[in-house]
This record gives C-alpha cells, sequence and structure tokens, in this order.
C-alpha cells in the first residue's frame, strides 16, 4: 500500500485527477462525506486529504510515502524529504509587493509583512539589506495598505489581490510549482511502488507540457 498525502482544495483535485488517469483509482473517495482517508486495496493506494502547508510534515514523518506540495513550503520549511519531480502545476511566483508610491528607506529597517518568514530572511539577507519581519497567516496584502509593514513577501498567481488592493509587485523571489515528493525510508523501502508511480505521474506530466 502507498500512502498519499493531497493537499486539499483545487490543486488536490487536479493532483488526485492525475494519479488516478495514471491507474491508481479510489472510487470511495468521490463519495460525497467528510472522511479524509480512503484506500482501494486493488489498486494499493490510500489517500489522505490535509491541509496544503501540512503535506510535507506527514511525508517528512512518514504517515504519507509520498505527497504533493508547493515548493513555496519546501523552501520555507526545508522537510527532510526527497523532491522527486515538479508537477507542472499550480504554478505561480513569491514575490516581493508593496503600495504604488512604496520607496525603501534604508536608513532603517524594511518592515516586511508575510507568512513565509524564511524565504523572506534568506532573500534580503543575500541582498545585505536589514529588515523586521511580522509573521502573518493570511491576508497579507492588507499589512502595508493600513502601514503595517512597507512591502509583503507572498505569493503571487494572477495578480489579481495585489491589483485589487492596490499594490505593485516589485521583485520577484522564485518560480513555484507544485512538486511530488516521497519519505525517505519508504523511497528506500517501497523504491519499486513509488519509482512506478513516480514513472506513471512522470509521463502523465510530460504529456501535458
Ligand atoms: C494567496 C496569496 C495571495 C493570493 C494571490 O492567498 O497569499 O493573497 O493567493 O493570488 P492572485 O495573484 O491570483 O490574486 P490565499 O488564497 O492562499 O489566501 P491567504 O490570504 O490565506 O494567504
Amino acid at each position: 500500500m502507498i500512502n498519499v498525502a493531497l493537499p486539499k482544495g483545487r490543486l488536490g483535485e487536479k493532483v488526485l485527477k492525475i494519479f488516478e488517469e495514471a491507474g491508481y483509482t479510489c472510487p470511495s473517495i468521490h463519495e460525497q462525506n467528510r472522511k479524509l482517508i480512503f484506500e482501494n486495496e486493488e489498486t494499493g493506494v490510500r489517500y489522505f486529504w490535509v491541509k496544503p502547508s501540512d503535506v510535507a510534515i506527514y511525508v517528512e514523518r512518514g504517515a504519507a510515502d509520498v505527497g504533493v506540495c508547493g515548493k513555496d513550503i519546501l523552501l520555507e520549511y526545508s522537510p527532510d524529504v526527497y523532491e522527486l519531480l515538479d508537477m507542472g502545476m499550480g504554478k505561480c511566483r513569491m514575490a516581493v509587493a508593496a503600495k504604488k508610491d512604496f520607496q525603501d528607506n534604508t536608513s532603517r529597517p524594511l518592515i516586511v509583512a508575510t507568512k513565509f518568514p524564511n524565504i523572506a530572511r534568506d532573500y534580503y539577507m543575500k541582498q545585505g539589506r536589514d529588515i523586521d519581519i511580522i509573521k502573518l497567516n493570511g491576508s497579507i496584502e492588507i499589512a502595508p495598505i493600513l502601514g503595517m509593514s512597507d512591502v509583503i513577501v507572498d505569493i503571487v498567481e494572477t495578480g489579481k489581490t495585489l491589483l485589487e488592493n492596490d499594490l505593485c509587485p516589485y521583485e520577484d523571489i522564485v518560480d513555484i510549482s507544485a512538486r511530488f515528493i516521497a519519505n525517505k525510508a519508504s523511497h528506500k523501502f517501497k523504491y519499486d511502488a513509488i519509482t512506478a508511480l513516480t514513472g506513471k505521474i512522470a509521463a502523465y506530466v510530460e504529456g501535458k507540457k
């Protein structure tokens, strides 16, 4: 049995479709209920729906053998997992954004609001810019509007949230997409099963390019 942590939400639905098209079907997951764990003995797969930002935790701890999570999470938390595949979906970018009239006052630390303090710290350290981080958990765009921060470091997908809140993207930090990851011990002990699954997903992803 391969245990797969899927990110709850739109990305997860797409990922499940790919896994099922690759042969890892699981009829019970399509039933309307609030269950979170589903398995199909015939195809040897057990799926869990988890919060997207928690996928890497389940995989790192071996509760899931494999999973799909955003590169943003891998960069922020550096979990001890194997990154096997760029799935070429869930594409977005990590960027710095601010109010349109923003001008950096380099005589004091830059105040950065973000859900991703490690990514932000790393980015500004490489630039030699002192910063103060305000760690938030969502709706980051509000921080500069209310004057709580100078800039934000956040995910930009369509750019609509920034636009509708009168913010501009200033600098791109890194491109993000969904990654197929594996627990290190599982990769060793379930090598054949995980390699077969990875191959099928890779073929599907390549075919879509
Ligand atoms: C993310 C991100 C932005 C938004 C960007 O938020 O933090 O707010 O999506 O998408 P866009 O460029 O297509 O507008 P999410 O929906 O994860 O909610 P959050 O406020 O909880 O971060």
